[in-house]
């Protein structure tokens, strides 16, 4: 079913349609992911009905809703933001000669309201949210996306439930419980968390805005995408590398690059090469790439310090894998020691402050440009998802 647009809107969002079945929904639908077979939900858009430029988006700022034409939010009323988004993308000359690359620059997501890229996510959903009058927003987290919903709920005036695993750092805990979010606590790990709050979620009224199930997270951190070819003055990268968990902003970089050449606003439309960075106690979707899989087998002990990426069953990876495969881009699993050596490295040569999960990342790059991956004209470009302080404790230790 296609969704008629509001005539005062400028969004030109469509409707949604499952990324599994093929079924369409209105973008109105409050109960995700697909009800008929439980597959991903991805807005559409009508692109023909694009009337600005790409000059319109340079003579705009503030925030992602820069963007404003490809996100799914009508009611522009609706939109609960912080000015998200709109981050450096930071040349990093040291780390490029380290490395060997011609170009090495890192897009800065730690200057986010919340410290990380999941504010981009958390607007739009939270937005959605807001549009389709929900009271209650609700998900699991590894910490960072149940601190930003926290923020943006608190913002909108909507109640809203956490639930994260007892691992996840005290930060995370405190700034949920004084945004006047109800943490719920879980033992285990990331899929314990996501396991209780599905069987919560049966019995309550709750609006999700879990990864995947919100079909609005990937597309917030789309604007990720549209912002580095931006400042690239519209040329691509060689490389994109993307510490990646569930995969949500990988896969919303790509989208924000198809759909830019779609629109024939690309001067360099060679596709970035997406490439995938995990941590060696945890790689689902790294072994499947170096196993030649289509979709990950799930991890079996997932016991990695960085949080974000230990994510053992990666609903998308099917969808991320096809990424690698036509962007040309590979994986790389480091050693956690590696991931703390990397934001020591970006602290110590750049200045720039980068979380440990994010630092898997820069060890990553380091990686892939030891086994050649990289060559010296390269331009690579590094997702740096969160801030240092989300890890302030691990890299205090890291150089006592
Ligand atoms: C700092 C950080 N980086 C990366 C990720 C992984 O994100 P994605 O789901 O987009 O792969 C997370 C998820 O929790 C995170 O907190
Ligand atoms: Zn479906």
């Amino acid at each position: 079913m296609t969704q008629s647009r509001d005539a005062d809107t400028s969004s030109v969002a469509t409707h949604l349609q499952c990324r599994s079945c093929g079924d369409t929904y209105d973008l109105d639908t409050t109960r995700f992911p697909c009800a008929s077979c439980g597959g991903i939900l991805d807005p559409q858009y009508d692109y023909d009905a694009v009337d600005i430029g790409r000059e319109a988006w340079e003579n705009r700022s503030g925030s992602m809703w820069t963007y404003r034409e490809l996100l799914p939010i009508r009611d522009e009323d609706a939109v609960v933001t912080m000015g998200e988004g709109q981050t450096p993308l930071v040349d990093c000359p040291g780390l490029a000669e380290e490395m060997g690359v011609e170009r090495l620059l890192i897009k800065d997501e730690g200057q986010n309201p919340t410290n990380t890229f999941k504010d981009r996510g958390q607007s739009a959903a939270i937005s959605a949210a807001n549009e389709q009058g929900a009271e209650t927003v609700a998900l699991p987290s590894a910490g960072n996306a149940g601190q930003s919903a926290s923020a943006y709920a608190a913002r909108a005036g909507m109640d809203c439930h956490v639930f994260l695993n007892h691992q996840a750092g005290d930060v995370k805990k405190d700034l949920v419980r004084a945004h006047g979010a109800e943490l719920h606590l879980v033992d285990g790990k990331i899929p314990h968390a996501g396991a209780a709050f599905n069987e919560a979620r049966d019995d309550a009224d709750w609006y999700s805005v879990a990864t995947f199930q919100t079909p609005f997270r990937h597309e917030g951190k789309k604007t990720m995408g549209f912002e580095i070819f931006e400042q690239l003055d519209w040329s691509t990268p060689d490389h994109v590398v993307y510490p990646t968990g569930g995969g949500v902003g990988l896969v919303g970089i790509w989208k924000a690059y198809e759909e830019l050449r779609r629109l024939d606003w690309l001067d360099d439309p060679s596709p970035p090469k997406m490439d995938v960075a995990q941590s060696e106690e945890t790689a689902p979707v790294v072994r499947a790439i170096e196993t030649g899989a289509t979709e990950h087998s799930p991890w079996e002990r997932p016991e990695s310090i960085a949080h974000g990426v230990e994510i053992p069953d990666p609903g998308a990876s099917p969808w991320i894998l096809d990424i690698v495969a036509e962007s040309g881009g590979s994986g790389a699993a480091v050693h956690d020691t590696r991931a703390i050596d990397a934001a020591i490295d970006a602290a110590r040569k750049e200045g720039v402050e980068m979380c440990v999960t994010s630092a898997v990342a820069l060890a990553g790059a380091m990686k892939l440009a030891e086994r050649g991956d990289l060559s010296e004209d390269d331009e690579v470009v590094i997702i740096n998802t969160g801030a240092g302080v989300k890890s302030a404790g691990q890299l205090g230790r890291a150089v006592c």
